[in-house]
């Protein structure tokens, strides 16, 4: 049984996929704010695009392979999960979803929090349908999230043009913060009494 004291597992998910990617720029922002803000927390990336997901899933009687086993004993482990993702015609790509829906008891009744990212919605509206999402599956989301609207790779960089870094920093930390008080909470309310 894992004791109050033991440092939380956050795994950070990198939802998009796509060649020429904002992504990775934006997972290593989040990276950077984690483990400044964070320092005690096990950070886990897990990027959409490493993997070589399924077509089918496993409660369609198809068996996990090894890889796939060892993938879903990581979104187990977790503790509450940061999803990274951008806005794809006012949604969330479609390779999050799948990888969503892959798994399924492994995400329940921990917190979930995001960082967005798009054109002028921020990323705002995928957001918004990942909460009903990660509702279906026993989640629960934390209000506070990080958005960037207009998002280019400049905006992230050491020396750029970033509008409000303090401000985006700033919003990391409440993400961060409102995520170790569920995610505390919850760990122990499911050690107490399974969760089902
Ligand atoms: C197919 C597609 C649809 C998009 N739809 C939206 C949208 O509805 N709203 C928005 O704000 N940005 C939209 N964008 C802009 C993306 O959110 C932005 O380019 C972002 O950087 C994409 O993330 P990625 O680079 O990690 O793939 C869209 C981009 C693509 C490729």
């Amino acid at each position: 049984m894992t004791s109050t004291s033991t440092p939380l597992r956050i795994a950070v998910i990198v939802g998009s996929t796509r060649d020429g990617r904002l992504a990775p720029t934006v997972g290593a922002w989040f990276m950077t704010q984690a483990t400044a803000h964070a320092p005690q927390t096990h950070f886990d990336v897990i990027d959409v695009a490493d993997l070589d997901l399924p077509d089918t899933h496993p409660s369609w009687g198809h068996e996990r392979t090894q890889e796939q086993a060892e993938l879903a004993a990581r979104v187990q482990d977790a503790d509450a999960y940061v999803i990274i993702t951008p806005e794809y015609n006012r949604s969330f790509p479609a390779h999050l979803k799948h990888f969503i829906d892959l798994h399924h008891t492994e995400w329940q009744a921990k917190p979930v929090g995001f960082v967005s990212y798009g054109g002028v919605g921020g990323g705002l509206r995928a957001v918004e349908q990942l909460r009903l999402v990660f509702a279906e599956l026993h989640c629960t989301t934390v209000r506070d999230g990080v958005s960037f609207h207009r998002a280019t790779p400049d905006l992230f960089a050491a020396d750029g043009p970033a509008h409000d870094p303090e401000g985006a920093a700033a919003a990391a930390k409440i993400l961060l913060d409102q995520l170790d008080w569920w995610a505390h909470a919850l760990r122990t309310a499911r050690a107490e009494r399974p969760y089902r």
